[in-house]
């Protein structure tokens, strides 16, 4: 059809809920996929279990001004998440701004009804802080919120049973202000799949996206919507400690001319499903190699699906659906009904409606959904009741996972290079078995997948030190020769994702830097960029770099790379380490190093004297304390209290990009 012909979709939620016949509009905001994947199973049980007629609605397509007018016989549902340093996901930015302005012009809100649940990590300084301000505003112009503020914590892995457990309580409060009449669950699909005649060329076997994205040699724009397949220059393995093994990659950018990064950018990774995964699943929904392979349409009732179709069964299980992820209750209780005995169906319910069991049997373990159906009853086909619809409508879609990039574009323009940490702890199966897969991290397995098949050819053949300390041969299978892999060639697909993790614009700034384990990442980049600074003839400000890691033997990532940096940098580089599990040492981190005496005062002269900037890259818990020590330093070097130099951090250090961080939950 014509595109250009159909009418813009209305931003007035009042007149889409209208437009459509719905009553309740289900706002979300999500950078991860997490709160759109919460807003569409609330939106699916709200309509099967009460029959409510609801709207699932991207924050970033509608104007909150419209709320002003909201329908008094109407409700609004926001999911909202926070991420890095309390700021909303990207497709909430602009709705948030314009709370904001409601808020300042003291906008009514008060025909506006609304329940809200924000995701957050308690880990970090502004815990759910979106959410909460969101809330703040709505009710500061009047509207009423139905039910507590739900805030689901992602630090002891409790999102999933903190969103379950506000989903019941705000029920009863629900029901004071709307009827809600429930039915027994039936499933009702909300996308059919279809057997259908066409022909194989015409078919998605694994394309990221749009059928256009097969690349050619003309000049394209590669993009989130269009990623590059970049052939790995090279990789190898820095690290392997017991449990974790460090990888190190760089991806050959010379056929993508039109693609550019800069030092602290993230680079995304299209990754894929485990081919075991995709077994399991077909195996106990009895899927034989005919059904998988056979075209398929994927179309929606409620408007356009956002997978491509047509494909196949086994092309969605393998590309698009995360089916790797920890199964949700929800989907648990859904798939009760399908279950191939009276028992099956019990033991589904059991782990799906009891916090308690499902945390120890399923959470703790990460179960995916493909396990426990398998650690209920394994007979092949046992499960072969449950609708794929409904495995479709359920499973999130595979989103790209992003790294900090290591290297700077200055010292090495068209090979962008990525540090990786694996984890492979071991974990039981249900039936206490062994569980030989390495855990977890979709994209981290698939990477150190490619990374075994680079260096299995002759030409990067992987040395005896390597295979020492690493077991090559474990962890799960990819199908890196299949269909995507035939169009990709061992190459894999990736767009780049600007940061504002950023160096000073003046190189002469002098920075300090800290880090643990990975987090050291992007400061590679930094230090690499300014040593070709020097090499080049020009002056560089002081760095002061803290790393944290266990020893100096296992997991001292890019120890030689350090030293010859040194070398070129003299003075003005010092890398500081802490080492947390050195023999016969007490164990120290970064934040302890920084609280001795030499640190403490040359940081502070550095920050407060000569207007340093301070980064802190890697993990949460550790970006807290560090964040803290620097309170205490300026708080010293001030004269001043702690408050005080708090707020000096996350005030004005924060909006001159003088603190910087980068952290993960
Ligand atoms: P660990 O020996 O206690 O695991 C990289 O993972 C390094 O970060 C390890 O040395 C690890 O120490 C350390 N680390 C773990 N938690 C930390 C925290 N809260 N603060 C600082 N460093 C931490």
């Amino acid at each position: 059809g014509d595109l250009k012909a159909r009418p813009k979709p209305t931003r007035d939620i009042g007149k889409r809920l209208a437009e459509t016949g719905n009553d309740i509009a289900v706002f979300w905001g999500s950078q991860s996929g997490v709160s759109e994947a919460f807003a569409e199973r609330l939106s699916r049980e709200w309509q099967s279990r009460f029959a409510l007629k609801t709207l699932v609605a991207d924050l970033q397509d509608y104007d909150p001004e419209h709320l002003a007018m909201f329908p008094k016989d109407k409700l609004a549902v926001f999911l909202v998440s926070t991420y890095g340093e309390g700021d909303p996901p990207d497709n909430a930015t602009q709705f948030c701004l314009g709370l904001e302005k409601m808020k300042k012009n003291e906008t009514s809100l008060e025909d506006l009804r609304y329940l809200a649940i924000g995701m957050g990590n308690r880990n970090y300084q502004y815990y759910n802080r979106t959410i909460t301000v969101i809330d703040d505003i709505l009710s500061n112009l009047g509207a009423k919120r139905i039910g507590s503020l739900g805030r689901a914590d992602e630090s002891q892995g409790t999102t999933e049973e903190d969103f379950m457990d506000w989903k019941e309580q705000v029920l009863k409060p629900l029901g004071q202000t709307i009827s809600l009449d429930e039915r027994p669950i039936a499933y009702q699909p909300t996308i059919h799949v279809l057997d259908v005649c066409v022909d194989e060329p015409t078919i998605y076997m694994g394309e990221p996206s749009e059928r256009a994205l097969q690349q050619t040699t003309e000049r394209v724009a590669y993009n989130d919507r269009n990623p590059f397949a970049a052939p790995i220059a090279t990789s190898k393995i820095l690290s392997s400690a017991s449990n974790r093994i460090c990888a190190h990659m760089e991806f050959d950018l010379s056929a993508a001319p039109s693609i550019r990064y800069q030092t602290g950018d993230h680079l995304a990774i299209w990754p894929l499903n485990p081919e075991n995964e995709v077994a399991r699943l077909c195996r106990a929904l009895g899927l034989d190699e005919d059904v998988r392979k056979k075209p398929i349409m994927v179309e929606s009732k409620q408007g356009k699906c956002d997978l491509p179709s047509p494909t196949t069964r086994e092309t969605l299980l393998k590309y698009y659906l995360e089916i790797g992820a920890l199964a949700s209750r929800d989907l648990l209780i859904l798939i009760a009904q399908f279950a191939p005995s009276e028992e099956a169906s019990a033991a589904l319910l059991g782990l799906g409606k009891n916090k308690h069991a499902f945390r120890n049997q399923v959470a703790s373990q990460y179960l995916t959904v493909g396990k426990v159906l398998e650690s209920i009853n394994s007979s092949a086909g046992s499960w072969s009741k449950i609708p794929f619809s409904l495995l479709v409508e359920s499973f999130s879609r595979i989103q790209p996972r992003y790294y900090s990039i290591s290297s700077s574009p200055i010292a090495s323009p068209r090979q962008p290079t990525i540090t990786l940490a694996v984890n492979s702890k071991q974990l039981e199966n249900l039936d206490g078995a062994k569980n030989e897969e390495r855990f977890h991290g979709l994209a981290t397995n698939f990477l150190l997948a490619h990374d075994r098949e680079f260096r299995s050819t002759s030409e990067n053949p992987i040395s005896s030190h390597e295979s020492e300390i690493t077991d090559i041969s474990s962890g799960p299978k990819y199908d890196l020769a299949g269909p995507r892999g035939k169009l990709l060639g061992g190459r894999v697909y990736m767009h780049i994702k600007r940061s504002t993790f950023k160096l000073p614009i003046r190189e002469t700034v002098p920075i300090v830097m800290v880090a643990a384990g990975t987090g050291i990442a992007p400061f590679r980049g930094f230090v690499q960029e300014r040593a070709r600074l020097v090499e080049l003839g020009k002056p560089v400000g002081k760095m002061v770099l803290f790393f944290g890691c266990r020893d100096d033997k296992t997991d001292f990532l890019y120890r030689d790379e350090w030293k010859a940096w040194k070398e070129t940098l003299g003075d003005s580089f010092q890398l500081v380490t802490a080492f947390s599990r050195q023999k016969e040492q007490d164990k120290v981190y970064v934040q302890d190093m920084l609280a001795e005496d030499r640190w403490r005062f040359e940081v502070g002269t550095l920050v407060e004297d000569e207007r340093a900037a301070f980064y802190i890259c890697g993990a949460a818990s550790m970006a807290r304390e560090v964040r803290s020590r620097l309170v205490d330093i300026l708080a010293e070097k001030r004269g001043v209290s702690r408050e005080e130099a708090d707020k000096t951090v996350g005030g004005k250090m924060k909006k001159e990009s003088r603190y910087q961080e980068d952290v993960w939950g």
